[in-house]
């Protein structure tokens, strides 16, 4: 009964360190983002959805390199991520010249970015082109330059960052598609026929990646009504963050 009544204290008082400590511990991982210092690469970053991910991203702690083919917007989107996030506790994204359609130099630019911070935790292909017409009034050279945009440029990137992530045993790989890679509708064969090709492939390289532990994934919307489409003019940048 003596030692049960001296042990008893120090029981209750380590006992309530032990949930103190485990309590504070799921405090900071669910504080943490998941995105915190990852190497995230974004095609088109300047599109209506490659700019609401740069702003997510960027929030999140991510280290951004960010790719478009029009540098004054590069740069416009670059302050505006700059100019609502506090420095201590995000990146300054980098920012790289990429046109997808451009496949002989897509080596280059991968070089850049792997440059840029020595790896990639996540690439995200969000860059792509649009058509819309009737078959026969589409030229076989616009279905070329489509196929390019929307399958030969991401696979391009995809496949000249990869050894990189093989390498380490780890990655994230994301395709931004669309419902049309799903289905077909009329006056969209052009942009369905690429996007169906760019499921096709990044479905079979999730299985070839699996025993790497690297995660692929499309993702197919419908309609997005970004802020981009609603922007006031000449207010374009400021207009998504709110
Ligand atoms: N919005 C939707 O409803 C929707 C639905 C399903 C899927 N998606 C997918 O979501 C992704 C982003 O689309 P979004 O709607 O956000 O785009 P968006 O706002 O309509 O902008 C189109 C973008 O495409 C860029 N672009 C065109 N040709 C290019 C090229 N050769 N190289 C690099 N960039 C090029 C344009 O750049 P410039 O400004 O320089 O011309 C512009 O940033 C795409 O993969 C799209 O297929 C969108």
């Amino acid at each position: 009964m003596g030692i049960f009544s001296v042990l008893a204290l120090p029981l209750l008082l380590l006992g309530i360190s032990g949930i103190i400590y485990i309590y504070q511990s799921v405090r900071w991982l669910l504080s943490k983002s998941a995105v915190q210092n990852k190497v995230v690469v974004i095609t088109d970053a300047i599109s209506g959805l490659g700019k609401e991910c740069s702003r997510v991203f960027h929030a999140g702690g991510a280290r951004l390199v960010l790719c478009g083919r029009n540098w004054e917007k590069l740069e416009a989107l670059y302050d505006a991520l700059i100019s609502v996030t506090d420095p201590s506790t995000t990146y300054a994204p980098k920012l790289i010249l990429l046109d997808i359609t451009d496949i002989s130099c897509i080596g280059d630019v991968a070089k850049e970015i792997l440059n840029c911070y020595g790896c990639v935790d996540v690439l995200i292909n969000n860059a792509s082109m649009k058509v819309k017409g009737a078959v026969q009034s589409i030229s076989l050279e616009l279905d070329k330059k489509i196929m390019d945009a929307n399958y030969f440029g991401p696979i391009t990137l995809t496949k000249a960052i990869l050894p990189n992530m093989i390498s380490r045993r780890t990655g994230q790989i994301v395709l931004i598609n669309s419902i049309q890679g799903k289905i077909g509708i009329p006056f969209r064969a052009a942009y369905a026929a690429s996007k169906h090709a760019a499921v096709g492939f990044f479905d079979c390289l999730r299985a070839e990646m699996e025993e790497f532990d690297i995660s692929v994934s499309t993702v197919n919307p419908t309609f997005i009504c970004s802020y981009h489409r609603q922007a006031a003019p000449g207010n374009w940048e400021a207009s998504i963050w709110k």
